[in-house]
């Protein structure tokens, strides 16, 4: 059985603590919370039989039984926790966005990699089952040759909540929620794409791989937030586009007030898949009828325990897991590609899942 530190007990901390009960092989002995108090509340609910105020109290007392941390901390402390964890060979697995900024993702990787440890980081959008069930019949080439990708999230995840005009069968948040984001996402100077474009990136790297070109927009369209709320990017692939816009503070057209607003089209020579809120996956065949596959009602619960248990895994397999710390430096280097073309007025800047390594310095 491996043993584990949560470290961070914060609002995603129901997800992970979901999840690792229901991975066989694998279970957390200690939680971590600058928040004692709370850990400790938290601790007694889920039988965990430590805590600990700081990484390096829980490192002083533990580091020799544990044999991975999950770091759930803000981003902005995820590479001095990282680097504590790995400097006692402790395997690391990393929430996203890897880091708020291009050299943090770049120390983060590479202090894993020279500590000789496995680093994961949570990207767990592509284990969303209707996500992994388009990524299967895609890389199958069920779909022919790919022709126009669009990847859409818009919704009034900065505006307050209208119940009444939720999209049927996907739920609405609570009001406390949308309180809590708000007051979360306003200061940041760098926001949407920052925080939510890696999960759409790193799936759209999941289906096509690397792209050769990407150019971007970044705008902030509320004015009461300091950072970007409205997102275009365009990633180029040999023979098609894949267009991905968010914009978070006006609804949509197809899911106009729920937070679960993704909208996904991929077209190809045989036909049209469209994904919705990550619930439900329609195929169009060109010739033939539509078919209509349907997914849990809360997808991300399965998506957090198949991201923790593909860690898990490849710790026991001696593999690398598949959101390496490397991978993940990729989807990190589109995100922060992007910002770059916006600022250089949308220019097309190439081999962009690169960026990070070769422009470090870019900020
Ligand atoms: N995968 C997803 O869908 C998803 C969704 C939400 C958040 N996240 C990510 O999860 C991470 C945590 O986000 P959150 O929303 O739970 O944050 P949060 O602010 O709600 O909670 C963070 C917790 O970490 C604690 N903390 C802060 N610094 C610490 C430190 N140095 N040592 C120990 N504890 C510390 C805080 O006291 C707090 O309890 C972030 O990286 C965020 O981007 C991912």
């Amino acid at each position: 059985m491996l043993k584990g530190a949560l470290i961070g007990c914060g609002y995603i901390f129901p997800r992970h603590v979901r999840a690792w009960a229901e991975v066989p092989d694998a279970e957390l002995v200690a939680l971590c919370d600058l928040d004692l108090k709370k850990a400790q509340r938290l601790a007694s609910r889920h039988g965990i039989a430590h805590t600990f105020a700081s990484i390096d109290e829980l490192l002083e007392k533990k580091a020799g039984e544990l044999d991975f941390v999950d770091v759930a901390v803000p981003p902005e402390a995820h590479r001095i926790v990282v680097e504590k964890a790995v400097s006692h060979g402790i395997n690391v697995l990393c929430q996203k966005p890897m880091a708020h900024t291009l050299e943090d993702s770049l120390a983060i990787t590479r202090v894993t990699e020279l500590a000789s440890v496995t680093g994961a980081v949570n990207e767990m959008w592509k284990w969303l089952p209707a996500y992994a069930r388009a990524g299967a019949m895609i890389a199958a080439g069920e779909l022919g040759h790919i022709e126009r990708v669009r990847f859409t999230a818009e919704c009034n995840l900065l505006l307050p909540r209208r119940g009444e005009f939720a999209f049927p069968g996907v739920a609405d948040e609570d009001p406390d929620v949308y309180e809590e984001l708000f007051r979360r996402y306003q200061p940041m100077p760098r926001m949407i794409l920052l925080d939510y474009g890696p999960h759409i990136l790193d799936v759209l790297r999941f289906w096509f791989g690397e792209p050769t070109a990407l150019r971007a927009s970044v705008a902030r369209t509320h004015p009461g937030v300091a950072g970007d709320d409205a997102v275009n990017v365009t990633l180029r692939y040999p023979g098609f586009d894949a267009e991905m816009a968010i914009d978070v503070s006006r609804p949509g057209p197809q899911v106009r007030d729920n937070l679960d607003a993704e909208a996904v089209a991929v077209r190809g020579s045989k036909g049209l898949l469209t994904v919705m809120a990550g619930k439900w996956l329609e195929w169009h065949p060109a010739d033939g009828e539509s078919v209509r596959i349907s997914f849990p009602q809360e997808p991300r619960v399965e998506a957090f325990r198949n991201s923790h248990q593909d860690f898990v895994s490849s710790l026991k397999e001696r593999r690398s897991p598949q959101s390496s710390m490397r991978d993940s430096l990729r989807t990190q280097s589109l995100v922060f590609a992007a910002y770059e073309s916006s600022r250089r007025d949308g220019s097309w800047l190439s081999q962009p899942s690169e960026f990070a390594s070769s422009h470090p310095c870019v900020e």
